[in-house]
């Protein structure tokens, strides 16, 4: 295949040019330390989940007025606690990890749904108004049990 000389020139060009692009955004995210968004940096040893607090003893906890913290693992194929009971009005702040694989942790008829990546703590707060029975779903293919993974959260 025969070139011409300025389409070389020109193929040059767009190869340097992307390769000044691919260093530029590399160096770019090494130096500033970007990772995934989240509110809160949290790591954690995913092997040592149970050891570690506050998942060595998963539950809500009442830390005001209708306020609750709610400490939850997911593994294949639950969520540690399984379900529980909040007053209408409650805001839950969530604090979920994996003590296995990547989950998912989505709760049906509101905006919350967050990845639960192995090694990362994610947090996300919401304000329960409305009475009913919450589901909470797995929507990360995690295994055989996938579509079993699932509980509820009871609001009076
Ligand atoms: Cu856990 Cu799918």
């Amino acid at each position: 295949m025969h070139l011409h000389r300025l389409e070389k020139m020109w193929l040059a060009i767009g190869i340097s040019m992307l390769a000044v692009f691919l260093i530029v955004l590399g160096t770019m995210a090494f130096s500033m330390g970007i990772q995934p968004p989240s509110e809160h940096h949290h790591t954690i040893d995913p092997a040592k989940v149970t050891e570690t607090a506050p998942f060595d003893k998963p539950g809500f906890q009442l830390i005001g007025d209708r306020h609750y913290e709610a400490a939850m693992v997911a593994y294949a194929f639950g969520y540690d606690p399984a379900t529980y009971e909040v007053e209408a009005g409650s805001t839950v702040d969530f604090t979920v990890t994996s003590s296995d694989v990547v989950h998912g942790f989505s709760i049906v008829g509101t905006n919350v749904n967050m990845m639960i990546v192995p090694g990362e703590i994610s947090h996300i707060s919401h304000t329960f108004d409305k009475p009913g029975t919450y589901l909470i779903l797995c929507n990360e293919y995690c295994g055989t049990g996938h579509e079993y993974m699932k509980t509820t959260l009871v609001v009076k």
